[in-house]
């Protein structure tokens, strides 16, 4: 069994490299390059079992929907045994399926049922930390003779206070955890429930490979991997520079040995099983990107960042005249220079996830009436961007940010520790709680909405997490049969983006970069044109991106109606959207 979904994975290769045509430039075809990713957060996408989880079973009864998208991989949070700590980031068995998700044939069976309906199945792998209930750090926090103490990252107390170091998770804001039974402190970047795994040690490598060979094993594509930026650590463990990384947790992307790891892991796994990979570039600037993606370097096939978040959340409006919360200036600078930046390699693109809010409540409008343009707005940005889309479940039916009013609304440690830390500061906790209803990552993890009916047909008990109460509006049933439905607007652009090869592998350049409401830019190869021209504001605006239009024939775009183009100036109603082919 296992030796034919293997070979279904190499026909899948084989049917992809044999459709291509030849395109001219300078990036080397791969099925990845040309493929939407779409991502499902297994805990809220359908429940089987009526226990208010999502599950394989689930996913499994929803792939021809997945397939009807037209998308051609799935990406799936972890869905290892967990305690939950942090959803599943916090394994404590690599190789067995979280019995909330259900067993291990329901997991051979996702893999074949996808496989069957072309969809590749990537896995995404855990490896900066482990749960603190994973049998190694059990052993090891046992004893300093046990054989695992050296699999994790420990500071010795007879050498006095451990050098700072930050947590992202952690309620008192520091990477280190006192251990009586060892007398020393171990590390965790995350919360106190993730210890961090010690990447210097080989016995750790090889059996984080072992691992990773064994899921390759069953036929997956390849991975997402977390944090994977963050794994290399000095064990001496220096100050870190504090003029180089203000925050300290930028200096945790430049750890010694990372690219060496990467290229081993490379070597090891990802060439010999000719499988996919993409890194979460946690806190990797533009600077460093090409150091994972080029080819010639033989690490990864992509890396994505945090840029969209940044700007979003630390820029101000571009001045008068701009209802945009942020500077569309600084978005635009910040994807054209990521777009340079991966020199050889290949750029990953994606505006949500579930570790952000909803892309339509944070980059477009989730007011009724703006809801649905904004979200196919943003759908014809990340379907036309140079790079491969990771979409995000349910952003193909606008579903839009909850925005929990109460700390107990929330599951997210993120969240959660969040308001306890501010509590201990004496902080503004009423000011966080208002912030978190417009970032916090629980957005994103409310229950797919599936139909009208109780809990939006996502479960038949009480979810894990409260569903959207706009669902009875906002559902995919509600969407299948209107020809006009942000559902359908995705479906088109996807198949936009596959019939149009040199849009994929095309140039990208910025068009009228200082014009602070339109994003626009030029796709061009293989001697095809095309511009795309996005309205980013609610009220309508002027570009004047330079080609004549008049001869331009519109490819896609995302009001019922559309006037034909003439002269130099696009005039853009509020989120239009418009790609002319030149
Ligand atoms: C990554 C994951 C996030 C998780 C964290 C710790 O950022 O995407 O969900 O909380 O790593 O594993």
């Amino acid at each position: 069994m296992i030796k034919t979904s293997r070979k279904k994975a190499g026909a899948l290769r084989d049917e992809r490299s044999a459709a291509r045509t030849g395109v001219s430039n300078d990036t080397e075809p791969a099925w990845w390059k040309e493929a939407v990713f779409y991502q499902i957060y297994p805990r809220s996408f359908q429940d089987s079992d009526r226990d208010g989880v999502g599950d394989l079973r689930g996913i499994v009864s929803r792939l021809d929907y997945v397939r009807d998208l037209g998308v051609d991989a799935i990406w799936l949070n972890p869905v290892f045994a967990s305690p939950n700590a942090d959803n599943g980031y916090d394994i404590s068995d690599y190789r067995a399926i979280s019995p909330e998700f259900g067993t291990m044939e329901d997991f051979d069976r996702l893999v074949r049922e996808a496989h069957a309906r072309s969809l590749r199945v990537v896995l995404d792998l855990v490896v900066n930390h482990t749960s603190d209930e994973h049998p190694w750090f059990l052993s090891a926090r046992s004893s300093r003779r046990s054989p695992y103490y050296d699999f994790y990252l420990w500071w010795a107390a007879e050498r006095g206070t451990p050098p700072q170091r930050r947590s992202h998770f952690d309620p008192a804001g520091t990477a280190w955890r006192y251990n009586p039974p060892t007398d020393s402190y171990y590390l965790h970047y995350f919360s106190a429930r993730q210890p961090d795994l010690n990447w210097n040690n080989p016995h750790v490598r090889s059996e984080i490979y072992d691992m990773m060979r064994f899921w390759l094993d069953k036929g997956i594509d390849g991975f997402r991997m977390d944090s994977i930026s963050y794994i290399a650590k000095d064990p001496s463990f220096p100050e870190l520079d504090r003029t180089a990384c203000p925050d300290l947790f930028s200096c945790y992307a430049r750890g010694p040995r990372l690219h060496e790891y990467l290229h081993e892991m490379n070597r090891e796994v990802l060439a010999p099983y000719r499988c996919f990979s993409v890194g979460e570039g946690s806190a990797v600037t533009s600077g460093e990107v090409a150091r994972f993606v080029e080819p010639g370097r033989q690490e990864l096939d992509m890396l994505y960042h945090f840029g969209a978040a940044e700007v979003r959340n630390e820029t101000t409006p571009d001045g008068e005249g701009t209802d945009i919360p942020y500077s569309l200036i600084a978005l635009k600078r910040m994807f054209t220079r990521w777009d340079a930046a991966v020199g050889q390699g290949w750029p990953a693109i994606y505006l949500g996830n579930h570790d952000q809010p909803r892309m339509v409540s944070r980059f477009g409008s989730d007011e009724p009436g703006l809801r649905e343009l904004s979200a196919k707005m943003l759908a014809t940005f990340l379907l036309t961007m140079r790079g491969t889309p990771f979409w995000y479940m349910g952003d193909e039916l606008g579903m839009a940010n909850i925005r929990f009013r109460r700390i107990d609304d929330y599951d997210d440690i993120d969240t959660r520790n969040g308001y306890i830390r501010l509590q201990h500061e004496g902080g503004d906790t009423q000011l966080f709680l208002r912030e978190q209803a417009e970032v916090g990552r629980d957005n994103a993890r409310t229950p797919f909405q599936w139909n009208p009916t109780t809990y939006a047909g996502f479960s038949e008990v009480r979810p894990w997490l409260r569903v959207n109460p706009d669902y009875p509006r906002v559902n995919a049933a509600a969407q299948e049969h209107d020809a006009h439905s942000v559902l359908a607007y995705f479906r088109t652009a996807v198949t936009f983006r596959k019939q149009h090869r040199n849009l994929i592998y095309g140039s990208y350049r910025l068009l009228d970069a200082d014009n602070k409401r339109v994003y626009a830019y030029l796709r061009e190869g293989g001697g095809e044109r095309y511009l795309v021209a996005l309205n980013f504001s609610r009220r309508n605006a002027l570009t004047l991106p330079g080609p004549e239009l008049g001869r331009a024939r519109i490819a896609l775009h995302n009001y019922p109606d559309i006037a034909a183009p003439a002269g130099r100036v696009i005039e853009l109603r509020p989120f239009e959207a418009v790609v002319y082919e030149l």
